[in-house]
């Protein structure tokens, strides 16, 4: 974790740690727990991984029985995370990690999930990359995530906007990334619009056999 972006991210999210679900609570009750559900309906097979887990929002859909392993490189969401599994009685491996440079074998898990996180990785191909590499030849890899809208107007503006939100809030809105899927090497299964314009994506992609 040495390169500037990465660093400046990891400080933002450990900043923003103690007020995240706080700032999120009403978004989250109104859409993101629906979408969340959504998605982890999808999700197949018995060892599974969570990228950028956060404060742990998504352990309550963890499917009973199977092998969780979830990673965030920011202590302080992190913290929040393992006070939620022990609350919950959720158990799941976490660890202090980076997305970019995951410290597993190829071919590891069955799939992996990550929900609103591959706007704030600095370099989201490499990040996806390191998904494919993780995950077993024909593994699932499952994203919620906000994305630059197609539509010249509003897409112009959310460029603009961008350094003003990542320096405010952490993420880019300008991440297209159903195309950096594609760029990592993964086979898009599914892209569902869940937000008028398709500002946010259900997007299922696989490993190739
Ligand atoms: C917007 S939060 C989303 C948290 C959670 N997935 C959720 O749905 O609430 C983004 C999370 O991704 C983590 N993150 C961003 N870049 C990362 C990276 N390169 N490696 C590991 N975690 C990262 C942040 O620390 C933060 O916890």
């Amino acid at each position: 974790m040495e390169d500037k972006a990465t660093i400046q991210t990891q400080s933002r999210y450990n900043r923003i740690a103690p007020f995240y679900d706080l700032m999120e609570a009403i978004v989250e009750r109104l859409v993101f727990q629906r979408w969340r559900e959504m998605l982890w309906s999808r999700v197949r097979g018995e060892r599974v991984l969570e990228v950028g887990v956060g404060t742990g929002k998504n352990l309550p859909y963890y499917r009973q029985g199977i092998r969780m392993t979830a990673v965030d490189m920011s202590e302080r969401m992190l913290e929040r995370a393992r006070r939620r599994a022990q609350k919950l009685r959720i158990d799941v491996e976490l660890q202090l990690m980076d997305i970019q440079n995951l410290e597993f074998p190829d071919a590891t898990f069955d799939a992996a999930v990550a929900t609103f996180v591959f706007c704030s990785v600095p370099d989201p191909v490499l990040g996806l990359r390191e998904l494919e590499r993780v995950v077993k030849p024909g593994g699932q890899i499952l994203l919620l995530e906000h994305v630059r809208v197609n539509k010249p107007l509003i897409g112009s503006l959310m460029d603009r906007l961008d350094p003003l939100i990542l320096r405010l809030a952490g993420p880019h809105i300008k991440r297209r990334t159903v195309e950096n899927v594609k760029k990592a090497g993964l086979e898009i299964e599914w892209v569902e619009e869940l937000a008028p314009g398709g500002l946010v994506k259900l997007i299922i992609a696989r490993r190739a056999l």
